[in-house]
């Protein structure tokens, strides 16, 4: 299996070992308990450069107290087999203690309430703390590697928004690269939280991407916005959902709603939704 490096300073000789020989370098960050979906970011990582770390780090920072941070799976010898099959380089799985040392102080805000930005509202809205915590660790990230190229899932669509962003303004000159949901047989986006679902929630659960790309097909037949969501939403709970926090559609990159009220160019239906415990979210293009 391939090595697995816990300190920043290995991860670094490591780097520069590679940048010696001439080779690129592409990163893929992950919190581990890795399925097909992340490992078609490492495969995206590999086309796209020579040598691919991935990172496995339960971020705690980007968990609010009421959230899964305990019990969010994590199974770090299977992870090492996947990566070492995909072809993965190197696996770099820090402590907390050696990424958040003692004296921490430093936050990264990819906006706020009074200059907007794609950090506010959405995942924003229902999780405060989600933003700050995904900034400030993937700007760890992109520093300790320096890779020509970093790969995010489609996904997680407003937070490739929020690190996108975040480059630009920071002048990283990492690339930042979004790579397509993967899906299983029934539409259903992998995730590493479906592991929750019982039978019974994952056949609810399958249902939500056809109720999207129904309401995205509106959505671009230019059907009235509030209308569209209004029955996506309706449509959510008679799924079976017991909780819809959002379903909306947005201008695709900066997340704006569209002013006119109908789609006017290009868009995204984005939506969170909970069955029991596990909050589900997902989006697609419009
Ligand atoms: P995690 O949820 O482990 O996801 C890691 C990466 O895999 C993210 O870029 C996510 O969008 C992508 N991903 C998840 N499911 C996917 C699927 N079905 N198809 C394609 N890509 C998928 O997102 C995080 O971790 C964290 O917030 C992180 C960026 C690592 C910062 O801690």
């Amino acid at each position: 299996t391939l090595p697995i490096i816990r300190t920043v300073s290995e991860l670094r000789a490591v780097v520069r070992g590679w940048r010696l020989q001439g080779l690129s370098v592409g990163l893929v960050p992950t919190m581990g308990a890795l399925h097909a979906g992340h490992l078609t970011l490492v495969e995206e990582a590999k086309r796209r450069a020579d040598r691919v770390v991935t990172s496995v780090f339960v971020n705690p920072t980007q968990f609010a107290a009421h959230e899964d941070l305990g019990t969010y799976p994590r199974q770090e010898a299977q992870d090492a087999a996947l990566l070492t099959a995909a072809g993965g380089a190197v696996m770099f799985a820090p402590t907390v203690a050696e990424m958040y040392p003692a004296g921490f102080v430093t936050s990264v805000a990819v906006g706020d309430a009074a200059r907007g930005g794609p950090s506010q509202g959405l995942e924003g809205e229902f999780r405060p703390a989600m933003f700050g915590g995904v900034a400030v660790v993937v700007s760890k990230l992109l520093n300790q590697v320096q890779a020509d190229v970093a790969v995010f899932g489609e996904k997680d669509w407003q937070q490739l928004m929020v690190v996108r962003r975040m480059a630009a303004d920071l002048d990283i000159p990492t690339e930042i690269v979004g790579s397509p949901t993967l899906r299983d047989d029934h539409g259903l986006a992998l995730s590493s939280r479906n592991a929750y679902l019982s039978e019974a929630e994952l056949a609810v659960a399958r249902k939500l991407n056809v109720i999207l790309r129904q309401a995205a097909d509106q959505a671009a037949a230019k059907r009235p916005l509030a209308a569209v969501e209004r029955d996506a939403y309706g449509a959510i709970l008679k799924a079976g959902f017991d909780r819809v926090d959002y379903v909306v559609i947005r201008h695709a990159d900066d997340l704006t709603p569209f002013a006119e009220g109908v789609v006017t160019g290009p868009a995204r239906i984005l939506v969170a939704a909970a069955i029991g415990r596990t909050r589900l979210i997902d989006n697609m293009a419009v």
